[in-house]
């Protein structure tokens, strides 16, 4: 499976599509990522992070990374489409990881193995998408654990990808049980939750929206508590102490935080069983207090 060849750390591009950083700047982070033999995660809504990577890509051609996407479709042709116009801006030629922003019809159809697993399998087997990962929100975490239930994406989809840090758990209760009874793999998303704790507790802003600053106040007495000297340290090792965790995607748009990520993710310890039980309370909690209940796409 594609999920097992993954980096430890995944390089996030929404850091390279930030028009305030200089062009420049932004494609000699993407060489350094490039430099580390890393996968990246990336998508064409983040601003022009694309144009960057066939910048960069162009620069060292033989260092071209393996890609995760964001990808869309309710059809063979959409989906291909889609991927196809992307990766035509980045100059490459196929996608390493597909990651299955479904719904709707073809959702239901992958949860009942119908017609969409013949579709996955034929994009798959054609080698244009190699390979595919599920994305999940609390909000459409429904059809997920129906799938995985079901035994649907077995051979199919390599594992679920949802953010998954110390302030963010996003699958619903009941889909992270199963996927913990199965150990179904995950690759997680937004490694240190946009930044450091006491930043998003403390600086008025820094958190995009208010649940993350109530979420910091009370993470940041368990992450003090800990003794762990850094919070992408502290990040990386909550998110390594899921067995089955695959990679974890993080974005700076800072060299010296490249490293930081890289460093973090070799010879992870798992958090104390402790801190991971204290976390754990306050996620349960917080899924099905207020992330079932948000309106979609607002968190
Ligand atoms: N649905 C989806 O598929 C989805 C949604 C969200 C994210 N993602 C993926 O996950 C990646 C990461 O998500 P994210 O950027 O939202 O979250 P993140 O990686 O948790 O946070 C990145 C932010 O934290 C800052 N940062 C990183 N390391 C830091 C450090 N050591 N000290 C201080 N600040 C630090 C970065 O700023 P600087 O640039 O200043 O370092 C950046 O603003 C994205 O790039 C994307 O690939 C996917």
């Amino acid at each position: 499976m594609m999920v097992n060849t993954l980096s430890p750390y995944v390089y996030g591009t929404t850091r390279l599509g930030d028009e305030s950083i200089p062009e420049q700047e932004r494609i000699e982070t993407a060489l350094e990522v490039m430099n580390q033999d890393i996968w990246i995660h990336t998508c064409h809504k983040y601003g022009n992070s694309l144009d960057i990577l066939c910048k960069a890509f162009k620069k060292e051609p033989t260092k071209v990374p393996k890609i995760i996407m964001k990808i869309w479709g309710n059809t063979k042709q959409e989906l291909i489409d889609g991927v196809k116009e992307n990766l035509d801006r980045m100059g490459v030629d196929s996608l390493d990881m597909g990651q299955l922003c479904i719904g709707g019809e073809f959702a239901e159809s992958l949860a009942e193995g119908g017609d969409a697993v013949t579709v996955l399998q034929e994009i798959r087997e054609s080698g244009f998408i190699k390979s595919f990962v599920y994305e999940v929100f609390p909000w459409t975490s429904e059809l997920p654990l129906k799938a995985l239930q079901n035994g649907s994406l077995e051979g199919i989809i390599d594992g679920f990808i949802f953010y998954l840090n110390p302030l963010q758990r996003f699958a619903a209760n009941e889909l992270w049980d199963e996927i913990q009874k199965t150990q179904f793999p995950i690759v997680a998303l937004r490694t240190v939750s946009g930044g450091p704790v006491h930043k998003l507790r403390d600086i008025p802003g820094f958190a995009w929206v208010n649940y993350l600053q109530e979420r910091a106040v009370e993470v940041a007495p368990i992450f003090e508590k800990s003794g762990v000297p850094t919070w992408t340290e502290f990040c990386v090792r909550y998110a390594y102490s899921f067995p089955n965790l695959k990679a974890t995607t993080g974005s700076t748009s800072k060299i010296e935080r490249v490293h930081d990520f890289l460093k973090a993710t070799e010879n992870v310890k798992p958090l104390p069983q402790n801190i991971m039980d204290e976390i754990a309370a306050l996620q349960y909690r917080w899924s099905d207090e207020v992330d079932v209940k948000a309106e979609p796409w607002t968190m």
